[in-house]
């Protein structure tokens, strides 16, 4: 049977992970105000490298200026950015380490007083950070642009030496708010049927791949159910399926709670990893992320059928989580965690401060 410390290849381009563990993208408000990334972020993230995690994602980067959806975050816009994210490379290859790149644009979610611009989102829809109190829908033209700017994001952390991309279709961000049909209401081609909802991340996967080598990893991370936003289970499924056919490297369930029971399958409870995994059996490499803290969690996500495990939190507070992994008895401490814990694995006051918006993570002591 797999365990959490095996190794792993991609199947397409081959590239090799040197275990199961994935650290999950995580926004921690470290980079420059133009995007540029810090010294803290590349140490926060290069002793995650340290302490043995196959795999970095980087936090949520805006692949355009007015997708910035919060202070601090990471850019991948410009070539401005190249030398740092090429650092950043560097750092995280010296310790074997995997690096993807996460490429995101806030939409509905990116307030016009950071931006300067007008929210964009599939439809025209009530916006509170919109100085009108609406978002702007895209036009075809400006849908091209938006290709065009996720795919020369991607190239920058192709040309900085990073290992791939993850796109993020997850959490009601911009490529959520195409895919929800309470948040796109469009007639074109660039909505109704889930074919023209999804259309808009297909191209920019279509697009990506055709300016990036072959040995390039491509994935995508999806929310498999947002429900207030009409995201809907099923429509997520047969979306993997698609994207599965097209070629993509891998599908990162953002699950929150793995062990959460997300619906029948074969008249079984089931997890959301469990439904997927059960249901194709064409499927490229699924990570799965949620709530998985210790051995025994990483352990059970991969019997549910993951091939790959995505932890955030537990990366925070536990920089050498997968080396731990050694001992199947291993089980750390759930928050809150005290402000000298936290600084002790590497966290920065600014990253600190950010982490006191997690309910119940940081306790000051
Ligand atoms: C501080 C913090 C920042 C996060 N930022 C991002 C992000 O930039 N992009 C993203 O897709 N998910 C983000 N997430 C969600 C995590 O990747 C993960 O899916 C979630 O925290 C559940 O995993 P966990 O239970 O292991 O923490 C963030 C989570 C945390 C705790």
């Amino acid at each position: 049977m797999t365990l959490p410390l095996d190794s792993y290849i991609f199947s397409r381009t081959r590239k090799a992970v040197k275990n199961r563990t994935v650290l999950a993208a995580m926004t921690n408000k470290q980079s420059h105000q133009n995007g540029v990334i810090s010294d803290a972020e590349i140490k926060w993230l290069k002793i995650r490298a340290k302490g043995g995690f196959g795999i970095i994602t980087t936090a949520a980067a805006n692949i355009s200026e007015d997708g910035k959806a919060w202070e601090g975050e990471i850019g991948m816009f410009d070539d401005m950015h190249i030398d740092r994210l090429t650092e950043l490379a560097r750092s995280i290859h010296s310790h074997g380490s995997l690096l993807l790149g996460q490429l995101f644009h806030g939409g509905m979610r990116s307030p016009q007083k950071l931006t300067g611009t007008i929210p964009i989102s599939a439809s025209k829809i009530e916006c509170d950070i919109s100085y009108s109190g609406y978002t702007h829908s895209v036009s075809s033209r400006e849908i091209s642009k938006l290709i065009t700017d996720f795919t020369s994001a991607a190239v920058r952390c192709h040309e900085s030496g990073f290992d791939g991309v993850e796109l993020h279709g997850a959490h009601g961000y911009l490529i959520s708010q195409f895919l929800g049909k309470k948040t796109n209401f469009r007639n074109d081609i660039w909505g109704q049927d889930l074919c023209g909802r999804s259309k808009l991340l297909k191209d920019i996967y279509l697009s990506i791949k055709q300016n990036v080598p072959d040995s390039f990893i491509v994935g995508i991370r999806l929310s498999p159910e947002i429900k207030d936003m009409g995201i809907y289970l099923n429509d997520t499924m047969h979306l993997i399926s698609r994207l599965s056919d097209m070629g993509v490297d891998f599908i990162h369930l953002s699950c929150w709670d793995v062990f959460a029971d997300s619906g029948f399958f074969q008249q079984k409870r089931k997890t959301y990893t469990e439904i997927i995994t059960e249901n194709y059996n064409n499927l490229p490499t699924i990570i799965s992320t949620g709530s998985v803290w210790s051995y025994t969690d990483a352990k059970d996500l991969i019997l549910q059928g993951a091939d790959l495990i995505g932890v955030a939190r537990v990366g925070i507070a536990y920089p050498d989580w997968p080396k731990n992994l050694i001992d199947d008895g291993y089980k750390p401490k759930l928050p809150p965690f005290t402000i000298q814990h936290l600084k002790e694995a590497g966290l920065s006051d600014v990253f600190i401060d950010y982490m006191r918006n997690w309910k119940g993570f940081v306790i000051d002591e």
